[in-house]
């Protein structure tokens, strides 16, 4: 059992929190709160333990000096700011250096200091997605004790959330990832059956890993999106121009044959000419066949039929990716009707994992609708493979 946040002595203490404010920022605004309003309650029970907080995140990407300008935390930072009036939230511009360390040394109890976004320091060989030994120990140094609240980042041995870990003496997992491995873990042991899963998403080569254990965990796997073109190639199906994973063909049949009862495909598609937000045209069951020269863009609404009468069934439902191309409005309907179906199965307790899936869940203000929406993707996904993450793993057992 790993040590969690009531485990630990805060009074008077500086806690280092990893946090995931990889939130989505367009034309200076946050998109989606969801992260940071998640974090809140580990961020507040801190303070009220009168400690103070060195608060670590990665934003986006960073391989180039380019990619910084539009990934600072400042914006994340000021938010903060207005969700606790009553605390100090200071933002240095830096991840490192004497200034941090000068600024980690004076802050006060009932204080937070944002540091500058972790991976700005991959500019440096990539020495936080590299866990360098060197920047782990420097962030641990700036505090007592560590904890990582960041399970949508828990997958990655990053140097700010498996690195701190391993150089601190005391550490623990926040309420948010407590909240995470709780819920779902009930995907893993003790779930009520029918289990349906549905997976979308581009990749074949990108779910590999969760296909196979939900293969063998699920009762139905219903797959759509562009990985769905793979599984109907292999299984000699024409699919025009459609994404298509050429390496991945003979997993697929592998699957198609051990677990035919099991995976449920798209029978109709929504398809167009070009890779563009076109009218779409669709084909029938009875020919599902994809013309030469078009390509699928999303499930035709036969396909949805099939797929909400399965989850209308289910009294466990775990769904992440796509079903189409969600950002046209022509080929987002599948999305939007799988989140209507699973909303409507007010017996199921259903899991909601990934960006765009949660995208869809949020157009729609379905938010209420589902029994928990995971603020992780790759991280939710991985948690369901392999039972656990590195950046849990890295934390501290309970004595
Ligand atoms: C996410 O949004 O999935 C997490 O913040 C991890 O981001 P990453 O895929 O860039 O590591």
């Amino acid at each position: 059992m790993k040590k969690t946040i009531k485990d630990l002595e805060l009074n008077n203490k500086k806690v280092i929190l990893r946090v995931d404010f990889n939130v989505p920022i367009s034309n200076g605004k946050i998109m989606d709160m969801k992260r940071i309003d998640a974090a809140l309650p580990t961020i507040k029970y801190i303070l009220d333990k009168n400690a103070s907080i060195i608060l670590l995140s990665h934003l986006g990407r960073v391989k180039t000096e380019e990619d910084k300008k539009d990934k600072s935390l400042n914006l994340v930072a000021q938010k903060l700011a207005e969700l606790l009036p009553n605390n100090k939230v200071i933002f240095i511009k830096s991840t490192k250096g004497a200034d941090v360390q000068k600024a980690a040394k004076n802050l006060k109890n009932g204080e937070i200091l944002v540091l500058e976004n972790t991976r700005f320091e991959d500019l440096n060989d990539k020495a936080e997605s590299k866990n360098s030994v060197e920047l782990a120990r420097f962030w641990a140094s700036l505090g007592d004790v560590f904890i990582n609240d960041a399970f949508a980042t828990a997958h990655r041995a990053h140097a700010s959330t498996v690195g701190i870990a391993q150089n601190i003496k005391d550490s623990a997992l926040g309420f948010l990832m407590q909240v995470e491995v709780e819920q779902l873990s009930k995907l893993l042991t003790g779930f009520k059956r029918p289990f349906v899963a549905i997976i979308g998403g581009a990749k074949v080569s990108d779910k590999l890993k969760v296909l196979e254990k939900l293969f063998e965990v699920a009762d139905k796997v219903l797959i759509g999106g562009g990985m769905a073109y793979t599984f109907k190639k292999a299984m000699g199906k024409e699919i025009g121009t459609s994404l298509f994973e050429p390496d991945r063909v003979n997993d697929v049949k592998k699957y198609l044959d051990k677990y035919k009862d099991k995976i449920v495909l798209p029978i109709d598609n929504a398809i167009s000419k070009e890779f563009a937000n076109n009218k779409a045209i669709f084909t029938t069951p009875e020919n599902d066949n994809i013309p030469e020269g078009y390509m699928g863009l999303d499930v035709g609404p036969e396909t949805v039929k099939l797929f909400s009468k399965e989850i209308a069934k289910a009294k466990t439902i775990f769904w992440n990716g796509p079903l189409g191309v969600t950002e046209f409005s022509e080929y987002e309907k599948g999305t939007k009707a799988v989140a209507i179906a699973i909303a409507a199965n007010k017996e199921a307790f259903s899991v909601v994992g990934g960006g765009d899936s949660v995208t869809a869940i949020n157009k729609l203000g379905y938010q209420d609708k589902f029994s928990f929406i995971s603020t992780g993707g790759g991280a939710s996904i991985e948690f369901i493979q392999n039972g656990t993450l590195p950046g849990i793993e890295a934390i501290q057992n309970k004595k």
